[in-house]
Order: C-alpha cells, then sequence, then structure tokens
C-alpha cells in the first residue's frame, strides 16, 4: 500500500475523510472530488510528493493551514461547483515555502478555485511564481492587487463572472499570457468590449492611453 501512486476516490459518498491515506508517502495523484467530506485532516501534510490534489465538490468547512506545506503540489482543484462555496481559503496566502514553493523551481503550478464565494486574491499571491494557470472564475473578486502582476509565468486566466470593475494598469506585466476570460464582470475600465477580444494586448494598449 505504501507505493501507492494513484488514487482515486471520487464521486462516492464519504462523509469523512479517509485517514489513512496520509500514510501513503509515495502517493502523487490523489482525487477526493465528489464526495460530503467537510474535513481535511492537518495530516495530509505528510503527503510529501503530491503533486495532484483534487478536493473539488465537496462540503468542506474549512482548509487545514498544512495544505500550504505541500510542497511538490502542482496542481490544486477547489472547484465547488457541486459543493459548499468557501469564503475564505484559510491556507492562502500561499507561502513562498508553500504550494509549487522553493524546491520546486521549474515547476508549473496550476490552481482552480472556480464555484466559491471568495471577494479577495490574497496579496502575496505573487509570490507563487510557478502559477501557470489560475481558474478562478464564478467567486466575488472584485480587484487584482499589485502583486498579481509578479506572476511573470502566468499562462492562463479565467476570472469569468467576478465583481472586477478595473483592471490594473500595470497588466502587461503578465507576459506569458496567452488566455484570459474576463466575461461576466461589472468592468468600467477597461470596458467590457475591450475585454471580449480576450487579447492582453488590446486591454493593456487601452488601459495606457487611458492614463495619458
Ligand atoms: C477533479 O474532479 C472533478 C469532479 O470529479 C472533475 O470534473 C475534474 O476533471 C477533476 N480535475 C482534475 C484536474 O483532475
Ligand atoms: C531547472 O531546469 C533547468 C533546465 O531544464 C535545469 O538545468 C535545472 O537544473 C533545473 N533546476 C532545478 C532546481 O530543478
Ligand atoms: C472560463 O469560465 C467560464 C465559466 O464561467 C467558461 O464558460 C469558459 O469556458 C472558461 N474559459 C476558459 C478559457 O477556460
Ligand atoms: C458581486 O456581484 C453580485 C451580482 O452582481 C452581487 O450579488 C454581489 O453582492 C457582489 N459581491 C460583492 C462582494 O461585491
Amino acid at each position: 500500500m505504501v507505493s501507492l501512486c494513484v488514487l482515486i476516490l471520487c464521486c462516492n459518498k464519504f462523509e469523512a475523510f479517509p485517514i489513512e491515506v496520509c500514510t501513503l508517502e509515495n502517493l502523487q495523484v490523489f482525487d477526493l472530488s465528489t464526495n460530503q467530506i467537510q474535513n481535511i485532516p492537518s495530516d495530509i501534510c505528510n503527503l510529501k510528493r503530491i503533486q495532484k490534489l483534487n478536493i473539488s465538490s465537496n462540503q468542506f468547512i474549512y482548509f487545514p493551514i498544512e495544505l500550504c506545506q505541500l510542497q511538490s503540489l502542482e496542481e490544486l482543484n477547489i472547484n465547488q461547483i457541486n459543493g459548499r462555496k468557501a469564503r475564505n481559503l484559510y491556507f492562502w496566502p500561499w507561502r513562498e515555502v508553500g504550494i509549487g514553493g522553493d524546491k520546486n523551481l521549474n515547476c508549473s503550478v496550476c490552481v482552480d478555485i472556480s464555484n466559491n464565494v471568495i471577494r479577495e486574491i490574497p496579496r502575496n499571491i505573487g509570490e507563487l511564481r510557478s502559477l501557470v494557470s489560475l481558474n478562478a472564475y464564478n467567486n466575488q473578486i472584485r480587484y487584482l492587487p499589485p502583486f498579481f502582476l509578479c506572476l511573470h509565468d502566468l499562462q492562463q486566466l479565467n476570472f469569468s463572472g467576478n465583481n472586477l470593475t478595473y483592471l490594473p494598469r500595470g497588466i502587461h506585466n503578465l507576459f506569458s499570457l496567452k488566455e484570459i476570460n474576463f466575461d461576466d464582470n461589472t468592468l468600467l475600465r477597461p470596458p467590457m468590449e475591450i475585454c471580449k477580444g480576450k487579447q492582453l494586448y488590446t486591454i493593456a494598449h487601452y488601459l495606457e492611453r487611458a492614463d495619458k
């Protein structure tokens, strides 16, 4: 058992986190999505090799800070389309030593926090330098914090269905961005029409001119 690398327990009716899983120190992929789980034990930090963790669509009441000690983690899915929506992700901020941390300078981190009721992106998200994909659609996010613009590796960003009213002028600093989606926000600056084309260049160009 200890050598198990992949464990798929999705779509069961688990109400409790299967605590034995925390002894599987070679586990790399763990899918616990679509269950009825309310709590994640702090022993989750024993999963020293975990790379992909899918805990979407559950009934979590809170997320333990230990989640941010999973330094090998590259893919985290907390999309709560069919689960209890989280207002705060208590393990944000992901510190430099946390997810995709300093031991994994070359890794690419993908995070999905969509379909929650999150209002704020933490200030220090910029420290998650290896973030390449962020799905945060259908939340209540009102603005992008300045440090967001340090995410130079970010390639894909989906913020559709949020409460953004303006985008930061320095958005051109996200120079790796290839796919963006700001649909269904209440954008004023730049106006929605500018964002419809989903082109970073068009958005950045508008913001630069608007400031002149
Ligand atoms: C995570 O689980 C959900 C629900 O079972 C599934 O739709 C999704 O594809 C999974 N995502 C990943 C990255 O494995
Ligand atoms: C990162 O990748 C480069 C090129 O692929 C390699 O030379 C380097 O050793 C890697 N660094 C780490 C910390 O893994
Ligand atoms: C972004 O999220 C919306 C859901 O709000 C979805 O319809 C769309 O396909 C997603 N786009 C990309 C590029 O992932
Ligand atoms: C976000 O927008 C929705 C719909 O327009 C609204 O019901 C909600 O109160 C807004 N939330 C915040 C935090 O502004």
